[in-house]
């Protein structure tokens, strides 16, 4: 009997907040590799915040999703057939594939990844594109320096996680906020943070900022948006280096409904700060670099890595959901399959 392919559908394009029924699963028989393919039994999905400007139809770095079609993202799999050279049947691999349990592929943007000391899904978190985020955003457009202060929104998360230890890692005064007090202790705890503050819960931004980074911030790595990127602002030092890398608190709003800000971005003129955005697949150099070393910290027990692992493929729409709701702790991940 032929082997069934169940896949996550985009059926509708959401307006503003997602929702369940903005997803479908439905079963098509697995399919068989071509000439120059190969089929990919996938074992991991990654669940990552830019997915939800892909479920709009609108311009940007990378192309919508189709309506009908399933959702794409990381991936990290085992090629089970293949009739690609570069491909043989048993390797791991990650790159970006559907959200189904099988993908073909013609093996263009895979990587091959062992399983080895890391865990197979840390190619999707800490040793994938959320770590090299962070290396990128504080080395490559923050410009970090040894002893530097740093501060980092949705710190707890995929990136901002790595964020907080790479800073550390270079002896520097390390603070962030997030949105949980057992997030919170986690940061200062499990991570080296030198201090952290639950924005949810804090009267004033700005000075618990203060509080958390009294001599100011060199390098602010902003991951969300809103009263926490106000109060960064208004704690940056002479010369400071501000990463725009997301803004999760808007990316389910309407941009023209939202209300005008960040205030205080005066404060960028007189201190003579650079803010500067990025998409982290445009430094490739600095990718591979983290790739490596992220690689050497974690087996030299230097950088510590969570994960939040939904189970099974019909779970993944409710994990996008609650990860954009801030449920998960980590790196939010859905295992599809043992490996
Ligand atoms: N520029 C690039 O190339 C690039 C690449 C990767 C990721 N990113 C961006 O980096 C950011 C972090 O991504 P990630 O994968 O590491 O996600 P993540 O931090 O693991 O998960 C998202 C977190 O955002 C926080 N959040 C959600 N809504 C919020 C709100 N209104 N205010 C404050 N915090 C909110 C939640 O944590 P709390 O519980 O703390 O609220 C949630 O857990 C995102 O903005 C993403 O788009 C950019």
């Amino acid at each position: 009997m032929q082997e069934l392919n169940q896949r996550v559908i985009l059926k509708s394009r959401p307006e503003g907040w997602v929702t369940p029924d903005n997803f479908d699963l439905d079963t098509t028989p697995v399919a068989e590799p071509e000439d120059g393919q190969l089929l990919v039994r996938n074992v991991y999905l990654s669940v990552d915040p830019y997915m939800r400007g892909r479920m709009n139809d609108v311009k940007s770095y990378v192309p919508p999703f189709e309506l009908g079609k399933p959702l794409q993202g990381g991936v990290v799999g085992q090629v089970v057939a293949s009739r690609n050279d570069a491909f043989a049947e048993g390797e791991w691999v990650s790159g970006m594939l559907g959200w189904e349990n099988f993908s073909l592929s013609d093996g263009e943007g895979l990587q091959k990844v062992q399983a080895g000391p890391a865990p197979l899904s840390y190619h999707l978190g800490i040793l994938g594109m959320p770590g090299m985020t962070a290396y990128v955003g504080l080395i490559g457009v923050g410009e970090l320096q040894k002893g530097e202060n740093v501060f980092v929104t949705a710190a707890s998360g995929a990136v901002g996680s790595v964020v907080g230890q790479i800073a550390k890692n270079m002896d520097c005064h390390v603070a962030g906020s997030a949105g949980s007090d057992e997030k919170v202790a986690f940061l200062t705890a499990e991570l080296g943070f030198d201090a952290a503050l639950n924005y949810k819960t804090v009267e004033d931004h700005v000075a618990a900022v203060r509080g958390a980074c009294p001599k100011g911030i060199d390098v602010h790595f902003e991951n969300v948006g809103g009263p926490m990127f106000e109060a960064a602002i208004f704690n940056m030092r002479e010369r400071g280096r501000i990463a725009l890398c997301g803004m999760i608190a808007d990316y389910n709003a309407e941009v023209w409904a939202l209300p005008p800000g960040p205030r205080g971005l005066f404060v960028l003129i007189g201190r003579s700060i650079r803010m500067q955005g990025f998409i982290v697949f445009n430094y490739p150099k600095l990718c591979a670099e983290w790739v490596a070393l992220g690689a050497r910290w974690l087996e030299e027990g230097k950088i510590k890595y969570r994960e939040t692992v939904a189970e099974g493929l019909e779970s993944a729409p409710a994990a996008f959901i609650g990860m954009l709701e801030g449920k998960n702790f980590g790196k939010q991940i859905v295992r599809l399959a043992d490996e």
